[in-house]
């Protein structure tokens, strides 16, 4: 295989258009989508009018002029239909961490006779820890267990299995059709964070018959640093369910200022607080650049250059000590690539001097992510030939690469 290769893909690549929408210093080969997507071009221009136009010039008119106070409704429409929701049945809001929050406490209030729940070990640790803070409150019991172990464990005490459909370590994907059938068969509900899918990988939560959902929105999604996140109820639980933070936004009427608390007993009960329009602006103009886009064909892209990677770095960097984590398969698969090194921290940091940005995961884990909308499997060539370098002249035994970052 060799360079020539890598760019016959390319030539037939029909996301390719998609590269000049963002924002890309030169030469860099960004391989970090997978946690903070780059800045789409709509993006820096859409905030730059929230700022100066509706913020400057609207001022508080803007919250009905320029539709500031439906938009945690009206991006939920829009990611809704890049995880096979209802436009009524998402909201964009907060964070993953709280709206994983607000939606495991809402499932103990939607099952009042059963107090545990359920995660898997691996997990993203804010999962866990948010969920022992939720239980902890509730007085209910949390359940960590091996992932092969989750769905036998579910019985007539479980209100909720907490499950990330793709690992953001090994990047390996639940069958969340199966398994959401499984867990709603012993009569618990499913929550599945969905951070290392939307925009990644294709996800039906009505198809699957999915009960509820949280994801981030500034990996692939291309949100911006600390974009809000989603949340997703399925329209059948929205009458019953109860958010623990119990805000005016949440209120059926809040601009009414009762004195007491009424849901709204809509998607819109899940709001807390007043939204974060900045944030939600960069966010709104990276969703529509990623509705333009076939989602069969980012995900097939996205396995595509995946697939190249491992190729590559198994045939190219062989003998260099990096070990494959999570599944080959594809289909069992999200879209980064981890490799473990004993030395992957530095690794990493020799890659980004070289400006190949990747990143690294406790204890050893070299991290690698494959976004579809602008990267091409000439970059993925390149980013090898620049990692072998780094691998066969030993440059990541400089001392500068060592020193840990507070963000890593
Ligand atoms: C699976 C998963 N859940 C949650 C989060 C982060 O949550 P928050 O947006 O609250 O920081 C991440 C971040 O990478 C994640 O990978």
């Amino acid at each position: 295989m060799d360079r020539a290769h890598a760019a016959s893909l390319d030539a037939a690549d029909p996301l390719a258009r998609f590269r000049d929408a963002f924002v890309l210093p030169e030469g860099v080969i960004y391989l970090d989508g997978n946690s903070l997507g780059p800045l789409p071009r709509a993006a820096a221009e859409r905030s730059e009018r929230a700022v100066r136009e509706e913020w400057g010039r609207g001022l508080i008119t803007s919250w009905n002029a320029a539709g500031w106070i439906e938009a945690p409704q009206r991006l939920g429409g829009k990611l809704a239909r890049l995880i096979g929701a209802k436009p009524s049945e998402v909201v964009v809001a907060d964070s993953t961490s709280v709206n994983l929050f607000k939606l495991a406490a809402g499932a103990l209030s939607l099952q009042p006779g059963r107090r545990t729940l359920i995660v898997e070990s691996g997990n993203f640790p804010t999962d866990v820890y948010v969920l022992e803070g939720v239980c902890a409150l509730a007085g209910a019991t949390l359940k960590v267990l091996p992932p092969d172990e989750v769905v036998a464990a579910v019985d007539q005490d479980t209100a909720a299995v907490i499950l990330t459909h793709v690992n953001y370590k090994t990047a390996r994907r639940w069958d969340m059709a199966g398994v959401t059938a499984a867990v709603q068969a012993k009569g618990a509900l499913m929550l599945w964070d969905l951070c290392h899918t939307a925009g990644a990988v294709a996800c039906d939560l009505n198809g699957v018959g999915a009960d509820l959902a949280v994801g981030c929105s500034y990996k692939y999604l291309n949100g911006g640093p600390g974009a809000p996140a989603f949340l997703f109820v399925a329209e059948r639980h929205q009458a019953q369910i109860r958010s623990p933070l119990s805000g005016w936004m949440g209120h059926a009427a809040p601009f009414a200022f009762e004195e007491r608390y009424r849901p709204s007993g809509d998607i819109r009960g899940m709001l807390c607080g007043t939204p974060p329009i900045l944030g939600l602006s960069a966010l709104e103009a990276g969703l529509d650049l990623q509705l333009e886009a076939d989602p069969a064909l980012v995900e097939a892209k996205g396995q595509s250059l995946c697939r190249l990677f491992i190729d590559l770095v198994e045939s190219r960097c062989a003998a260099h000590g990096l070990v494959l984590t999570g599944p080959r398969e594809m289909a069992q698969r999200g879209l980064h690539v981890s490799f473990a090194h004993p030395d992957g921290y530095a690794i990493v940091q020799a890659l980004i001097a070289r400006g190949v940005m990747g990143d690294f995961r406790d204890p050893d884990i070299a991290r690698f992510g494959f976004s579809p909308l602008y990267l091409s499997h000439a970059d993925v060539w390149d980013a090898v030939e620049i990692l072998r370098e780094v691998l066969e002249t030993r440059a990541y035994e400089a001392q500068e690469y060592r020193t840990r970052s507070a963000v890593t």
